[in-house]
């Protein structure tokens, strides 16, 4: 076996073979099952791609019929699960209580049997049935109101939009909401599908691989970074702020939110699309003065970090057209959450295909052979004698 050299972030180096999705950073190509992620934004839903994704072709129409019936009458959660989230603290984000949510289920269907297709299917259909249901169900007890049941006659975007508001959405809405569920889909092996590989090659059950999934999700270097790009608009407040708040963070060097990407080196196609989604939004409901902000940002950092191939990545425009849709800033990595549980399972049941468990090594920079001292003996860095009451009340 030949040892490579030490890669921080595993940058460019090979985690698995898949033929799930594809990416071309330099073009700014992604591709679904080879198709490209602009033809399936204008032609499919997002259950019909989550379709594509984790059975490897696009469904005929009774295979999408079907499949979109048993998600239907799946979205409902089990009364104890509602109870174990009224106990969530109402300030906890509900990332943290969608992660608990989705482990959760592992006790509730705790029949694994992941060598049977028909355990398979269940799985993937309880979790894009009822993910959907726990964010929502999670943002109205947090203002103290009973969760609103899901609703068989709606769309699987019109009704996770109708759970969330208590309202019908607009059918604009909704079908820009499916649009943003299937940019989001799925995007090779990032930080939580890394994740949920790693989990899954356990043989553990599928919410474990989800929740897992969800938790790396959440960081703001990954999915979170959507929730901080809203807030970075917030803050440089103006057009006119534009130039002065980005210099001050070149001179700081502090990354700016919703831009760079590990793989793009150029805009990223998803961001494109979601700006259009945006302007589409805008012209029906209101233009909105931080639209006008992103774009002077983005005309700036491609002047000023374009040669090191910084541009923005999908977290820049989709916070915009969320605010927009009428959800809360710290949904917005829920929400992700919803749309990239279908490249979770696609790579869980592709990685329980040909499973092998992950095990890489390390390169190891500790000492060898160190002496063990006795606990009153020990000095700090400083050279101070440990107090050996804190090391008791510390072990
Ligand atoms: N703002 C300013 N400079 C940046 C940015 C940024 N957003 N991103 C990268 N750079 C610069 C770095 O300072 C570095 O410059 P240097 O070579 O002069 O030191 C160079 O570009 C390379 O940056 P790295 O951090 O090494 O790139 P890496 O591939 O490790 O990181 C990442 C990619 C994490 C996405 C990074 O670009 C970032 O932190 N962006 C902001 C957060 C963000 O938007 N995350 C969402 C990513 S998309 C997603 O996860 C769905």
């Amino acid at each position: 076996m030949t040892v490579c050299e030490y890669r921080p972030g595993l940058e460019g180096v090979p985690a698995t073979q898949s033929s799930i999705s594809y990416v071309d950073g330099q073009n700014g190509i992604l591709e679904y099952r080879g198709i490209r992620i602009d033809k399936l934004a204008k032609h499919s839903t997002f259950l019909e791609t989550s379709y594509l994704l984790i059975w490897g072709q696009l469904p005929t129409q009774d295979e999408l019929d079907e499949f979109e019936h048993e998600i239907r009458y799946h979205r409902r959660l089990k009364y104890r699960i509602r109870d174990m989230m009224k106990c969530f603290p109402e300030s906890g984000h509900p990332m943290d209580a969608l992660q608990a949510c989705a482990a959760a289920l592992g006790l509730f269907y705790s029949r694994r049997a992941l060598e049977d297709p028909a355990y398979i299917r269940a799985a993937v259909v309880r979790l894009l049935a009822k993910i959907p249901t726990m964010v929502a169900a999670f943002q109205l007890m947090r203002k103290g109101n009973d969760p609103v049941q899901p609703r068989d006659d709606l769309d699987y975007s019109a009704n996770f939009l109708y759970m969330l508001n208590e309202r019908e959405p607009d059918p604009l809405a909704a079908m820009i909401f499916d649009v943003c569920l299937n940019l989001h889909a799925e995007h090779t092996i990032n930080a939580s599908t890394f994740s949920a590989m790693v989990t899954a090659s356990t043989l553990t059950d599928p919410y474990a691989v989800v929740a897992s999934a969800v938790g790396t999700l959440a960081g703001p270097l990954h999915g979170g970074a959507n929730e901080e790009v809203i807030m970075m608009l917030e803050e440089i407040g103006s057009v006119e702020n534009v130039e002065p708040y980005l210099d001050k963070c070149l001179e700081n060097k502090s990354k700016i939110m919703g831009f760079g990407h590990r793989v793009y080196k150029v805009k990223d196609p998803r961001a494109t699309i979601l700006q259009e989604l945006a302007e589409k939004l805008f012209e029906k409901f209101g233009r909105d003065h931080y639209y006008d902000i992103a774009v002077e940002l983005e005309r700036l950092v491609e002047a000023k970090l374009g040669h090191k191939g910084i541009y923005p990545n999908v977290d820049f425009y989709s916070g915009l057209v969320y605010s927009k849709l009428g959800i809360p800033t710290d949904l917005f990595t829920p929400v992700f959450a919803i749309a990239r549980v279908a490249g979770w399972l696609a790579h869980w049941k592709e990685q329980l295909e040909a499973n092998r468990i992950f095990r890489p090594t390390q390169i190891y920079t500790g000492i060898h052979n160190a002496p063990y001292i006795p606990r009153g003996e020990r000095q700090t860095a400083e050279g101070e004698p440990v107090v050996p009451e804190l090391v008791a009340s510390n072990p």
